[in-house]
């Protein structure tokens, strides 16, 4: 256990000369640096400092080092796995002022940004110049471009264009002792010694605080087309997914929704525009894009056809961008509606496309024998299935003390299945418990001297990942 130096007036003194007034002990805004979109938890930083440079990210840091002071970095905190969370209390220091987009280079594709720009600032800024940034979470009108690279986020358009990782090509990194260095070049091929920019990607704030990044882009697609299909057995839409690539298409985005996902987003968001029947136990939101909107029509009627033989009611098509959007609308609210309808846990789990399947059937069966309820929903096409387990009725005890046992088993099963325990929400504070059901002892010690290189006194976003 790490024991830190509590924060005395002395350190406020430091932070105030050099930050003025971007530094603050008020009660709601600490509080607001309390948590993420992580469930219900919630712990107080003693401080929220908000840089405005790289120089004074590497004074803060500099000075936390050697005074033994953690820091628990902070982007939009939309993240649902806890990485943002300051579980000891400290510095929770916060990107939100590095908002600048900093250069969009037309002739090599390429975007540098500060990492606290919106992801969907970035991605209309570069759509401006018919250039497109794919990687697009659930909650890309409001986390940052640096959570992002923090949590390797994926969203609907990875199934085709990958996932954050895929695009960055370079990151300017402030070291916990406060040292600041590139972590590679902004070069498309690089073979030069260890990739330390993937490394940092998905390191989910515990290797160094992330002031510059660069990704590459590429041409923005110019049509799309959206459908949505409604199966009546949910296993068979899964089964779908896997037809659907075996016809050699790759759709743009490859949805599942169980019945109560959009039945529960439909209310939430007061929008009853689409008909759920009776029968209707879950849904494929498909898209395909790409630049000829001919031979896109011909990929729906492939897709059409290998959707005969999975019994499905009658397939929407939508036929406006109007349309378009509030589909979108539904599926990207899934989580948020989920959130409002019950206190719940959520699994981000991924398996082999073709597994996806059974991981649902073994979803059921846990709940079954647990005696949970679950909802369901995610990127298909990548295996990703986010798990929703519902507390419902389930007493105290079971939720707070056994329901940790039914996610292990659960966890297994997916590890027999090839697959793993976050495909895109990272483990931060609330899965790192399960990291042994996908990690020898040998894999952890790996990580943990990586850790231990980077940050020697383990104050940067300590009590992440293990
Ligand atoms: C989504 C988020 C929760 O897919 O990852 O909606
Ligand atoms: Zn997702």
């Amino acid at each position: 256990m790490n024991s830190f130096t509590p924060i005395s007036e002395e350190h406020l003194n430091f932070f105030n000369t050099i930050l003025d007034n971007r530094c603050s002990v008020d009660s709601e805004e600490i509080y607001n640096y309390s948590h993420d979109e992580t469930e219900d938890i919630s712990v107080l930083p003693n401080v929220v400092l908000k840089p405005n440079s790289v120089e004074e990210v590497s004074e803060i840091m500099a000075f936390c080092n050697e005074n033994n002071i953690c820091v628990t970095p902070s982007g939009a905190r939309t993240g649902l796995s806890g990485g943002a969370i300051p579980i000891h209390g400290g510095v929770a220091l916060s990107l939100e002022k590095f908002n600048k987009i900093l250069e969009i280079d037309e002739n090599n594709l390429q975007v540098t940004t500060e990492p606290g720009v919106i992801t969907q600032v970035l991605q209309d800024a570069v759509k401006e110049k018919g250039l497109f940034y794919p990687p697009d979470p659930a909650s890309k009108g409001s986390c940052f471009i640096g959570g992002n690279v923090s949590e390797n986020s994926g969203g609907p358009k990875a199934v085709k264009y990958g996932v954050t990782s895929d695009y960055v090509l370079n990151l300017e990194i402030v070291l916990p002792n406060g040292e600041i260095i590139w972590t590679g070049a902004n070069v498309l091929k690089n073979a030069t010694g260890y990739n330390l920019t993937q490394l940092l990607v998905g390191s989910e704030g515990t290797l160094g605080i992330i002031t510059k990044i660069v990704l590459r882009l590429i041409p923005h697609p110019t049509s799309d087309l959206l459908m949505l299909v409604p199966f009546f057995d949910a296993q068979k839409a899964c089964e779908a997914v896997t037809a659907i690539f075996k016809k050699g298409i790759t759709p743009s985005g490859l949805e599942f929704m169980e019945r109560e996902a959009l039945l529960w987003t439909q209310d939430f968001l007061q929008d009853t525009s689409i008909e759920v029947a009776e029968n209707h136990a879950a849904h494929l939101l498909i898209e395909v894009d790409g630049f000829e909107q001919e031979i896109l029509m011909e990929e729906c009627t492939k897709i059409m056809e290998v959707l005969e033989s999975f019994e499905t009611g009658e397939i929407l098509f939508a036929e406006s961008q109007a349309q378009k959007d509030a589909l979108w609308k539904l599926r990207r609210s899934v989580g948020e509606a989920v959130k409002a309808n019950s206190i719940y846990k959520e699994e981000d789990t991924v398996v082999p496309r073709f597994q996806l399947p059974q991981l649902l059937h073994h979803v059921k069966r846990i709940g079954d024998e647990f005696g949970f309820k679950s909802v369901c929903y995610g990127h298909a096409g990548d295996g990703n299935l986010h798990i929703n387990i519902i507390k419902g009725d389930l007493s105290e005890e079971k939720w707070n003390n056994e329901l940790s046992i039914a996610i292990r088993e659960l966890f297994e099963e997916v590890a027999k299945l090839g697959g793993t325990i976050s495909g895109e929400h990272g483990i931060g504070l609330v899965q790192k418990q399960y990291m042994d059901v996908v990690f020898t002892e040998t894999s952890l010690n790996l990580m943990r001297s990586i850790k231990q290189v980077f940050d020697p006194k383990g104050i940067l976003n300590p009590g992440k990942i293990f």
